[in-house]
């Protein structure tokens, strides 16, 4: 086994992880990362080279699970070609579906639930040496983030890092999985929080965006009376970051205090994801969102009030069991009322555990389509109306990477969170830069800096 370990580390180990859902598991995926380079793994982007393949998977609608398991049947191949090649499964469907996952997809090794990270470079140790196949779903954390925070070399960032601040959700909406596979609602202590913002700083990130399923309730249960905007105002004042972002916002927790925070930090970008569901009074209560529509009018008044400049995104559903005709139409005379920036907008799907899987009076497939079909058209002409009235202001871009929409372009996004594409090079990547918009799209805009950029650092960072 020695022998091995020396051989191996003249060659890199290498480590592939696949994402799906939302963006926790995206940092719990960089936690992966960074954990197993200690051990002297490497991420690559090819899974035909990996050592070992980590998939993070997402369970919070069936069409993301279907999505895991078809990607799970093309692993299957690359085990045959490579038997020493070990294949982990973690986040929801791994915490779901436990050990199962080991009977239904004989050639993965190990199963993770949303607590184990922290274990998981032990347990990848073990399996390499021989060990039996593997689930470990623990009750109690195991992060294994704290030990971290000293191999500053595991550390590395994008222009925007993630920061996932409270982990689990208390809120039981009757539709979400979330609270079954991710657990109770609790809180890291600011101080590690702060800790690691500055550490990601220093290591190149211009931008952190804030995680948690319900940010406004971060401090729940922590020793420390720390709000959430406590935690921002901090985090401004203590750290050298330069562009705060956060998500997700429930709006029956949105507090006057958190909406002064746009007002007073200049760090703290214009933007907030507040997800409304559905615009039906009757609707929202069998949700059990906690809210009317008309409140949750009243909260983007305020919004819009303290801070004019403020733009907004949310989640809807179309099609939860009882749904009529004229409760979707609620939901649209709200969008046609609020005109949200941008709109993630899904089919409502039955998940495990929850109380509305056995709810009766189920919406047809087809009658969703229809509806969802409807409500992105009316969410498209408005997104569109939006991103033309951007065309001949100057925004600050903060550039992130090479652009997907063609060479010799990067992209960026305002304070707002618009996309913005712009002629120029990787030199650019981690500066804020005034920018004209000059084109608006579907999905993003086209801009141009106001003024000549050198490639020099300094200018315009
Ligand atoms: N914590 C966040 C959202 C987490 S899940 C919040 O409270 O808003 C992300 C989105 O998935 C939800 O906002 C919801 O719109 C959607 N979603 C959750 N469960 C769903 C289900 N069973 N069917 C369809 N969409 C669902
Ligand atoms: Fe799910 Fe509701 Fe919690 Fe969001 S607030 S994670 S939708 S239970
Ligand atoms: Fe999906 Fe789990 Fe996030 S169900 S949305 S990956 S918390």
């Amino acid at each position: 086994m020695e022998g091995l370990c020396v051989n191996q580390a003249a060659q890199p180990r290498r480590l592939y992880v696949h994402t799906f859902g939302c963006q926790m598991n995206t940092y719990d995926s960089l936690r992966v990362q960074r954990l197993l380079a200690q051990d002297g793994y490497a991420l690559t982007t090819n899974a035909a080279d990996a050592d070992v393949i980590f998939v993070n998977t997402c369970s919070v609608r069936e069409k993301a699970e279907q999505k895991v398991f078809s990607l799970l049947g093309r692993l299957r191949r690359l085990k045959w070609r490579k038997p020493s090649l070990i294949i982990g499964v973690g986040g929801c469907v791994a915490q779901q579906l436990g050990s199962s996952l080991l009977e239904r997809f004989p050639f993965v090794d190990i199963v993770v639930g949303t607590r184990a990270l922290g274990s998981l470079p032990n347990i990848v140790r073990s399996v390499r040496s021989g060990a039996p196949r593997v689930a470990h779903l623990p009750d109690q954390d195991e992060e294994g983030w704290r030990e971290l925070f000293g191999q500053t070399e595991a550390w590395v960032t994008d222009v925007v890092a993630p920061v996932t601040v409270m982990q689990g959700c208390d809120n039981f909406c009757t539709y979400c999985i979330v609270p079954y596979v991710r657990g109770r609602e609790r809180s890291r202590p600011s101080r590690e929080i702060l800790q690691e913002v500055q550490l990601l700083v220093e290591k190149g990130a211009r931008e952190v965006l804030l995680l948690g399923q319900n940010v406004n309730s971060y401090g729940k249960g922590l020793q420390e009376k720390t709000r959430f905007s406590d935690l921002l105002r901090l985090l401004a004042q203590e750290t050298d970051v330069v562009r705060l972002r956060f998500t997700t916002s429930h709006p029956k927790d949105l507090t006057e205090d958190l909406i002064q925070c746009f007002v007073d930090l200049p760090q703290l970008c214009p933007h907030i994801h507040l997800p409304f569901q559905a615009g039906s009074d009757r609707i929202l209560q069998k949700m059990h969102r906690g809210y009317s529509a008309e409140e949750y009018i009243r909260k983007v008044e305020l919004l819009r009030g303290a801070c004019p400049e403020i733009s907004l995104s949310a989640d809807v559903m179309v099609g939860f069991p009882g749904e009529t005709r004229e409760d979707f139409q609620k939901t649209l005379d709200l969008m046609r009322c609020v005109e949200f920036d941008a709109l993630f907008s899904f089919r409502y799907s039955d998940r495990p555990y929850t109380a509305a899987r056995l709810f009766p009076d189920k919406v047809s497939e087809q009658e969703k389509a229809s509806r969802l079909t409807e409500l992105q058209a009316l969410q498209a002409a408005i997104t569109l109306k939006k991103n033309l009235s951007e065309v001949g202001r100057t925004r600050e871009v903060l550039v992130e990477s090479t652009s997907k929409a063609g060479r010799g372009q990067m992209s960026g996004r305002t304070p707002q969170n618009r996309i913005v594409n712009l002629e120029g090079s990787q030199a650019l990547k981690g500066r804020l830069i005034p920018v004209t918009i000059t084109e608006a799209y579907a999905h993003s805009l086209k801009g141009r800096p106001v003024l000549p950029l050198r490639t020099s650092s300094g200018i315009g960072a």
